[in-house]
């Protein structure tokens, strides 16, 4: 992404996103995001979290956003949500204090390409509606393999990118004006499996669209064994 000469970011169609691009829209859609946004994520949402569930344990959720999908785990897991958006953090934070959610353990402000957390802290990494919209996809994905333990997964769902078509067509005429939104909408998919081909030590393990109207793809990568990591190498 460059500078305008003003100093105000330039959005560059099919650049990945500007991180001040990103703080500012969700920023304006922390106070809506739940009304607007929790029905139209609704169907990606729950199916990441029952395949994070089908792992349990610690769970990282990355860009938690205002906690919608809190209510999708149990006393099963233990959650830690972690979004760069404040405001959206701060309503996470007020969906945590009604004590509903007892299995998640904390909210942070973090940015995702620079976790704080220790290797292998996490049995399960989810990030649902996130890699598309992250300045450095590639360096997020390196941080979410190098926190979750060997045998653990990594559980991403997303709009990707259609590829061919009228709908691909449309997604990279949109792909300019939907920056400023808070949204991308013309990713691919072979992003994310050229990454894990590169990574060594995580396995492509699933890429399935979501029903009912198959316009999500939940992808699920398992972080290999040191072994395991040594001899595909
Ligand atoms: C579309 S929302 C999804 C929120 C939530 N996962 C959901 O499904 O409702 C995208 C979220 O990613 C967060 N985000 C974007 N870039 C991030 C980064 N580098 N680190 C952490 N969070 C990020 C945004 O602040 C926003 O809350």
């Amino acid at each position: 992404m460059s500078e305008s000469p003003s100093g105000s970011p330039r959005l560059d169609a099919y650049a990945d996103p500007d991180r001040r691009v990103m703080e500012k829209a969700y920023a304006r859609w922390a106070p809506l995001y739940d009304v607007v946004c929790g029905p139209i994520f609704e169907s990606g949402r729950r199916a990441a979290a029952a395949a994070a569930r089908r792992v349990g344990g610690r769970i990282l959720e990355v860009g938690v956003g205002t906690g919608l999908s809190f209510a999708d785990y149990d006393h099963t897991t233990a959650v830690v949500g972690i979004d760069m958006s404040a405001p959206m953090v701060a309503k996470a934070r007020a969906r945590l204090a009604t004590g509903r959610f007892p299995h998640v353990e904390s909210v942070m402000v973090m940015d995702a390409s620079d976790l704080a957390f220790a290797d292998a802290a996490f049995d399960c990494v989810v990030a649902q509606f996130v890699i598309t919209l992250v300045a450095d996809p590639e360096r997020v994905l390196d941080e979410c393999a190098r926190v979750v333990r060997p045998g653990g997964e990594i559980i991403l769902v997303n709009h990707l990118y259609s590829e061919t078509g009228l709908t691909a067509a449309i997604e990279r005429l949109l792909a300019r004006p939907s920056r400023a939104l808070g949204l991308r909408p013309e990713f691919p998919f072979a992003r994310l499996a050229a990454w894990a081909e590169r990574h060594g030590a995580v396995a492509l393990i699933e890429r399935r669209p979501i029903k009912p109207l198959g316009v999500y793809t939940l992808v699920r990568f398992r972080r290999l064994a040191d072994e395991a990591a040594r001899a595909a190498a």
